[in-house]
C-alpha cells in the first residue's frame, strides 16, 4: 500500500496515491485528478513535474549523483567506452564480450551514408547551421528505410533503426563538417573504434590519414559517454513528446536535434567558448564580466554555469575538467581559455550571487575546450554533443514505447480574452 496525499480545495478532498522509485524519490500521482476534480496542475516549465517512470537514469541533483542503469558515471568514464555505455542504455545491462562484440559489429555495417545523399549535403549553402542540416539529414535518412518506419521495441524492427542512427549520425557530422569546408567526403574504416572512426571521417585527407594520439581518442570517446543520457531533459522530452504520437524513430530524434540547439541546453558549449574568446580578444576584465553576469538589467550569462537539477556540482563537469588538462598537455597546446575559464570558475565558486543560488559549472563549461583542443570547429560542438546522446533518445523512445504510454498532451490555464463578438471592418 502506497502513502496517500490529501489535497483539499473549497471544502472538497481527494486523496491521491503515490509513486516510490527504487532511490526513494515520491511523486504524488494526479492522473486522476481533472477526471474527479474538474482542474488540473500548473508547473510552467515542468519543474515540479514527473512525465514518465523511467530505469534508464538517475540524477540526484543536490548530491551531485549520476548513474546509468545503476552504473555511477565516474566509473562509466574510468572503465568503460562509449559503444558498451550505448549498449547499456540502450538494453538495460553491461553486454558480454559476444553480445558487444555483435552490437559493434552492427554499428560498423552502418558506418557510411547511402551515396544518394551526396546532392542533400551539397544543396545547403557553405554556412548553414550544422543543427539544422543534422535534423533535416536525420529525417531525410527515413525517406531510404521507408520500411523501418514503425514503432518496434524489440527485434531488427527496432535494433535496425537504432544502429543506422547512432552509427550514421556521425558521418552526417563529418559530411557537413566537409562539406562546409569545401572538402571531399572521407569513407568509414571498418578497422576503427566508433570514435576512431569519426575523427578519420572528420578529419583524414586522401593521402594523409589522420592517427589521433591514444589521449585524444580516449577523451573523445569519454566526451561522448559523459553525454549518453541525462534523463528528462529538454531534447529527451522532445523525443518523447514527439514519439508518443507514434512518429517514427528518425523523426523523433530529429525533433531532439532542434531542441538540443538551442544556447540554454546543448548551445551551451558554443557560447562558452564564444563568451571566453570575447573576453580574451576584447581584454574584458574577468571580474567584470562577472559582475555583468550577476547584473539582471544586462543580457550577459555566465554561459556554462547553473544546471536545472544540479544545485552541488555537475558531476560531468568535474570529470571532463580532468581531461581537458591530459588533452592540452598531450597535444603540447596552452590555451588561454582555459586560464580565463579556471579564473572565472574561482571568481563565480565564491561569490555569494553564484554561491547562494547553487550555480555551479555544469558539462558545457570545460567541453568546449576540450573540443577546440582537439581540432573540432566552435559550430560543430553542439552536433557532437547530438552524437553523444543519441543512446539516450533512443533508449527513452523505446522505453516509452514498451510502456505505451498515451500520446503526450500538456494542458493550459486560458487567461486571453472570454467570448466577444466579431466587430466589422469599418468599426475597428
Ligand atoms: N549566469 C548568471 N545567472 C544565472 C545563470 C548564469 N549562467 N544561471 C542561472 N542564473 C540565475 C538566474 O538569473 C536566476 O536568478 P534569480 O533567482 O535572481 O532570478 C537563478 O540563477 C535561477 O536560474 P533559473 O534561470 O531559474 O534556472 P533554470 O533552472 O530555469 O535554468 C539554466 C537553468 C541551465 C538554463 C541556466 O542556469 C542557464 O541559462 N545557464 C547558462 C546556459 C547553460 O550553461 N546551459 C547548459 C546547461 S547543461 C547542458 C544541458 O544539459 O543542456
Amino acid at each position: 500500500m502506497s502513502e496517500k496525499a490529501t489535497l483539499e480545495y473549497k471544502g472538497k478532498k481527494l486523496e491521491l496515491e503515490s509513486v516510490v522509485g527504487s532511490e526513494g524519490e515520491v511523486g504524488i500521482d494526479i492522473t486522476q485528478l481533472r477526471a474527479k476534480t474538474g482542474m488540473i496542475t500548473l508547473d510552467p516549465g515542468y519543474g515540479n513535474t514527473g512525465s514518465c517512470t523511467s530505469d534508464i537514469t538517475f540524477i540526484d541533483g543536490e548530491k551531485g549523483i549520476l548513474r546509468h542503469r545503476g552504473y555511477a558515471i565516474e566509473e562509466l568514464a574510468e572503465k568503460s567506452s562509449f559503444m558498451e555505455t550505448t549498449f547499456l542504455v540502450l538494453y538495460g545491462h553491461l553486454p558480454s564480450a559476444g553480445e558487444l562484440s555483435t552490437f559493434e559489429g552492427d554499428i560498423r555495417s552502418e558506418a557510411g551514408l547511402h551515396y544518394g545523399m551526396k546532392s542533400h549535403f551539397e544543396g545547403f549553402p557553405d554556412d548553414a547551421p550544422p543543427m539544422a542540416v543534422l535534423s533535416a539529414i536525420l529525417n531525410a535518412l527515413a525517406c531510404y528505410n521507408t520500411e523501418l518506419l514503425t514503432t518496434a521495441t524489440e527485434g531488427p524492427a527496432f535494433t535496425v533503426p537504432a544502429a543506422k542512427i547512432i552509427s550514421k549520425v556521425r558521418a552526417i557530422a563529418a559530411w557537413t563538417y566537409r562539406t562546409s569546408v569545401g572538402k571531399p567526403f572521407m569513407p568509414p574504416r571498418p578497422d576503427l573504434s566508433y570514435t576512431g572512426n569519426f575523427l578519420h571521417m572528420m578529419f583524414s585527407e586522401t593521402f594523409n590519414l589522420y592517427e589521433p594520439l591514444p589521449e585524444v581518442e580516449r577523451a573523445m570517446d569519454l566526451f561522448f559517454i559523459l553525454h549518453a543520457d541525462h534523463e528528462q531533459n529538454c531534447s529527451t522530452s522532445t523525443v518523447r513528446l514527439v514519439g508518443s504520437s507514434r512518429a517514427s524513430l528518425f523523426s523523433s530524434v530529429a525533433a531532439g536535434v532542434g531542441a538540443l540547439w538551442g544556447p540554454l541546453h546543448g548551445g551551451a558549449n558554443t557560447e562558452v567558448i564564444k563568451m571566453l574568446t570575447n573576453i580574451h580578444e576584447n581584454g574584458i576584465d574577468p571580474k567584470e564580466y562577472v559582475e555583468q553576469a550577476k547584473d539582471k538589467n544586462s543580457d550577459v550569462k555566465l554561459m556554462g554555469f547553473g544546471h536545472r537539477v544540479y544545485k552541488s556540482f555537475d558531476p560531468r563537469a568535474k570529470i571532463l575538467k580532468g581531461q581537458v588538462d591530459n588533452v592540452l598537455k598531450a597535444l603540447k597546446i596552452d590555451d588561454p581559455l582555459l586560464d580565463i575559464a579556471k579564473e572565472l570558475e574561482e571568481m563565480a565558486r565564491s561569490d555569494p550571487y553564484f554561491v547562494e543560488r547553487n550555480l555551479y559549472p555544469n558539462v558545457d563549461f570545460y567541453s568546449g575546450i576540450l573540443l577546440r583542443a582537439i581540432g573540432i570547429p566552435v559550430e560543430m560542438f553542439t552536433v557532437l554533443f547530438a552524437i553523444g546522446r543519441m543512446p539516450g533518445w533512443i533508449a527513452n523512445w523505446r522505453e516509452m514505447h514498451v510502456q505505451s504510454l498515451r500520446i503526450n498532451r500538456p494542458r493550459q490555464i486560458y487567461t486571453g480574452e472570454t467570448l466577444r463578438s466579431y466587430v466589422p471592418m469599418a468599426d475597428r
